[in-house]
């Protein structure tokens, strides 16, 4: 047995003997978890469990993992020890989608995964910066045009079309502009996508397989126009690359960086591996960057003082759009931490379930083949016995140096850490200037209660600006 702590096999006590709620036969503690709410639900549960307890969904056993070291333990062993459920790909291949970096397992995992570090790596996000800072700085416009008028801001949409438009400029090289011209058919096709998938993955019972509702119809239909389109954007690129073959070189985007390192001798990615990424960045970019964003502008409009010295900060190191450079964005050092705060107390992806591939020991626990094993985020993280002040919003703990960075981690951890993390954080740096530089928030308001969807996310919130004196 494979164990990712090392206690004598004997000391191991089975999953089925680990204490936890008690569930109803057939369906376990399904009824116990709100499909919209299930994060909140496991991390309630948690307070009554412990660090390790059991629960089922269906005939499917799960761990629960709260403690932050375990969870590190079993996020370092990938892709060998555990994988992302099936559940989850299955889901995906149903629908005809390709299996990018975020799905694929073992050898095509580590295939992908260097090829999507290529498209990631310093000199590439250089690259693509510019397009960045000019998608904020048309967020800033359409926002002083509402300041002006004295219009209320709809916060999260308006986030998800800056982080559409940065993320399809980037992926693809296309700028949809959809801060400008409204919603675009990519928008809509991923909203249902992520809500699909993410319904799929929580329903036990593959309804679907035999009976399908208008939804599923529409899903459908949605997953196909997205393949259509991904293939047009990549002979699009091919057409570039081979009329213009430095651009291998220097990729002005992420679809050129992945066919360049697709094409490299020995790569083992094809075709159907570039569109299964292209969709991947897409799904894996916009909501979670955005919920970021909406629940940093939430928790900054409540703490007058931090948001005080962040447009400081701003004002002094990037105080125009027009001439943002990445170094100015690295040296928004309080705006980082306030990012990196918000995320504990607020994170997009509040947990993160996974399989085993082998029996296994997590703890002192024995962990059959195939169970899942569902790591809670949100736990030590906000925990007032781990950190000083845990339900306060108090970003100067991440430049102080204590335990917090061992304590949060939502990017995840070990070798499947979020690729996208710099460029998140680029990105977050890039909307915050645009905002702290040139306006006063007078109220962010409306539903912020956190909603679990693809990514767990505030209602809708709406903000209210004046353009900064000066
Ligand atoms: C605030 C924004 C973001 C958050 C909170 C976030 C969070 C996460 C988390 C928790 C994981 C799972 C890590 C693990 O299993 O250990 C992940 C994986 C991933 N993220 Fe992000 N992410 C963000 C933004 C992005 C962006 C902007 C991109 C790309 C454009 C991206 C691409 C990916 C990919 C491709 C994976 C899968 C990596 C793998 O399995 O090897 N993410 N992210």
């Amino acid at each position: 047995m494979d164990t990712t702590t090392t206690p004598a096999a004997s000391a191991l006590r089975p999953l089925s003997t680990l204490p936890g709620p008690s569930g109803l036969p057939f369906i376990g503690n399904l009824l116990q978890l709100r499909p919209r709410k299930v994060h909140a639900d496991v991390e309630t549960i948690a307070q009554r469990y412990g660090p390790l307890f059991r629960m089922s969904v269906g005939r499917q056993p799960i761990l629960v993992v709260t403690d932050t070291a375990l969870i590190s333990a079993v996020l370092r062993d990938r892709p060998d020890g555990f994988r992302r459920p099936s559940v989850t790909a299955e889901a995906s291949d149903e629908l005809g989608g390709e299996r990018g970096v975020f799905l694929a397992e073992g050898t095509a995992w580590r295939n992908q995964r260097k090829m999507v570090m290529q498209a990631f790596a310093p000199h590439a996000i250089k690259a693509y910066f510019p397009l960045l800072a000019r998608v904020g700085a048309r967020l800033q416009a359409r926002w002083l045009q509402a300041a002006q008028e004295g219009r209320s801001i709809a916060l999260n949409a308006d986030l998800k079309r800056y982080t559409v438009d940065v993320i399809a400029g980037l992926a693809f090289g296309e700028e949809v502009n959809t801060i400008e011209h409204g919603d675009d058919v990519v928008q809509q096709q991923l909203e249902l996508i992520m809500e699909g998938m993410s319904r799929r993955s929580l329903i036990p019972f593959p309804y679907w397989r035999y009976v399908k509702l208008p939804f599923d119809r529409r899903l459908e239909a949605a997953v196909l126009a997205m393949r259509e389109a991904t293939n047009g954007f990549i002979a699009k690129a091919r057409q570039r690359m081979q009329d213009d073959p430095s651009r291998a070189a220097k990729p002005q985007n992420m679809l050129e960086a992945m066919l360049a390192a697709a094409d490299q001798e020995g790569s083992g990615i094809d075709q159907n591996a570039v569109i299964g990424n292209v969709s991947t960045m897409l799904l894996a970019g916009e909501d979670t960057t955005s919920s970021a964003l909406s629940w940093l502008a939430w928790l900054l409009a409540q703490h007058p003082s931090a948001l005080q010295r962040a447009q400081e900060e701003v004002r002094r190191v990037a105080p125009d759009p027009a001439n943002f450079t990445i170094e100015q964005m690295d040296q928004l050092e309080f705006v980082d931490a306030c990012a990196h705060e918000a995320m504990r107390l607020k994170p997009p992806a509040p947990f993160i379930p996974l399989q085993a591939n082998r029996d296994c020991a997590v703890g002192d626990v024995q962990v059959p083949k195939d169970s899942v094993v569902w790591c809670v985020l949100r736990h030590d993280s906000v925990a007032e016995s781990k950190l000083h002040n845990a339900a306060g919003f108090d970003p100067q703990r991440w430049l102080d140096s204590g335990n917090v960075r061992q304590l949060a981690m939502p990017f995840g951890s070990g070798p499947r850490l979020c690729p996208g993390r710099y460029l998140s954080l680029l990105e977050i740096k890039v909307a915050m200037a645009c905002l702290l530089g040139r306006f006063d928030i007078d109220s962010v308001g409306g539903d912020s209660q956190e909603y679990h969807g693809f990514v767990m996310q505030p209602g809708a919130l709406t903000m209210r600006l004046s353009p900064a004196a000066g």
